[in-house]
């Protein structure tokens, strides 16, 4: 099993094999707030969508993920799911591996129309596969990931698997321009190889741990590295360039992109978080939210903030200077920094929202705004609110942040 060779940091990027010991039972809850999935192991588009949805690969099976923070299970596909992909050419098409609820994997599974109805393309060989990706390069080429790389030519129904299989590999991309060229993500860096998997060599991106690799449709290759972030190439030269960090000690799993609008990218976290960017990777925000994250309503926050909260949470929410006057309650309490420096992050979006339209029961000078402030007033100053923190925030808010401690 994958998982046993990778230290703990890394475990779930090969835990997508070692769901084999799952609980039926955890396959059966119908709706529930996305921040309870702990793992989200593949993100596509949901193509019934107009891009506001995405279908996520969890251990409770396929959910559909919404921009109001809840997630439904997709029935049709009756299993966890550790792989999940969408064919470039059309995006309607989605594969998927994993595990049914008896414990048995369920090979490669194909959906024509979305998710809707599902039939298996190969039940066998291989049982599972743990990182799954069409090339766009040639239609009928796809490359994943079981104890070794594995290669079909034929769109799933045969796999073989490679000569040579990185050691550690944790995600598999073929390249979007040559058949023989393979992208492995690994352990010690972004591997290539340039001959179907008879020799890899490092693709020059470094030698950290790198939990992602995805191919747009402009062609870009991007790979994500650990303490490095986000980074972007094109082939064949490969110069590699940081496009996103802020990441810190957090990463990236998988990355979809949109592909009516082929700026949107939504990526899954190592914490379970989705975060969506408009700009091609550039800057990243909450998915949670992301319907209400519009520059004008940022803005709008932002005059909110500084007419209402300014005096007490300090210019772009940083506290309560130390010698305001009233600073301190008779408790010894000071506004607290809005921004990341303390734990605002700690509380989900609807657990701000309640202190801002409540106030504090703990400290009587943060009042109560309901009366004066309207619910999307309220909604407004979140958004400015989150838009002061650093992606590790983003990733790690709510019930996550107990994973970021
Ligand atoms: C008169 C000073 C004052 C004003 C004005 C004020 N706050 Fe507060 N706020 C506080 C204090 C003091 C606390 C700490 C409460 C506690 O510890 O229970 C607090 C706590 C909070 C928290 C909880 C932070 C956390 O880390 O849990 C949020 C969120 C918050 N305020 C948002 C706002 C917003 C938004 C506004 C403007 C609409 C605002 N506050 C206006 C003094 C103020």
């Amino acid at each position: 099993m994958i998982s046993a060779r990778l230290p703990a940091r890394f475990a779930l990027l090969g835990a997508a094999l070692a769901l084999l010991s799952l609980d039926p039972a955890a396959l059966h809850a119908q709706t529930g707030p996305t921040e309870s999935v702990s793992t989200i192991y593949g993100i596509v588009v949901d193509p019934a969508s107009k891009g506001d949805k995405v279908l996520i690969a969890t251990e409770y099976g396929l959910l559909r993920a919404r921009p109001d923070g809840m997630s439904e299970l997709v029935p049709s596909l009756d299993a966890a799911v550790v792989a999940l992909t969408a064919d470039p050419e059309d995006p309607r098409h989605l594969y998927a591996s994993g595990v049914d609820g008896k414990g048995k994997p369920i090979g490669l599974m194909k959906s024509p129309d979305g998710a809707a109805t599902w039939s298996p393309v190969n039940r066998e060989n291989p049982a599972a596969l743990g990182s799954l990706a069409i090339s766009r390069a040639d239609p009928g080429l796809m490359v994943g990931l079981a104890k070794s790389v594995m290669i079909s030519r034929d769109k799933g129904k045969t796999w073989q698997p490679t000569a040579l299989t990185p050691e550690k590999t944790f995600t598999v991309v073929p390249s979007p321009t040559d058949t023989q060229t393979i992208f492995a993500g690994t352990m010690t860096g972004l591997m290539v190889t340039h001959d179907g998997g008879k020799s890899w060599a490092n693709a020059g991106a470094g030698d950290k741990p790198t939990t992602m690799v995805a191919t747009l449709a402009d062609g870009t290759v991007l790979t994500f590295v650990f303490g490095t972030g986000l980074m972007q190439a094109k082939e064949p030269d490969l110069k590699w360039e940081i496009l996103s960090d802020g990441f810190s000690d957090r990463y990236i799993v998988d990355i979809a992109q949109d592909p009516r609008r082929p700026e949107n990218l939504f990526a899954t976290m190592d914490t379970g978080a989705i975060l969506t960017s408009r700009n091609s990777g550039k800057s990243w925000i909450s998915f949670e939210g992301s319907d209400k994250a519009t520059p004008e309503r940022i803005a709008r926050g932002e005059a909110l903030f500084k007419k209402n909260c300014q005096a007490c949470h300090g210019e772009k929410g940083i506290g309560e200077a130390p010698g305001d006057p009233g600073a301190k309650d008779e408790y010894g309490f000071k506004a607290p920094a809005l921004n990341d420096d303390m734990h605002a992050w700690h509380h989900d979006d609807k657990g701000i929202m309640a202190t801002i339209s409540k106030g504090s029961p703990r400290n009587k000078r943060m009042v109560a705004f309901s009366k004066t402030l309207s619910d999307t007033d309220i909604e407004d100053l979140v958004t400015y609110i989150k838009s002061l923190w650093s992606i590790r925030s983003l990733a790690c808010q709510g019930a996550r942040h107990m994973k970021c401690m």
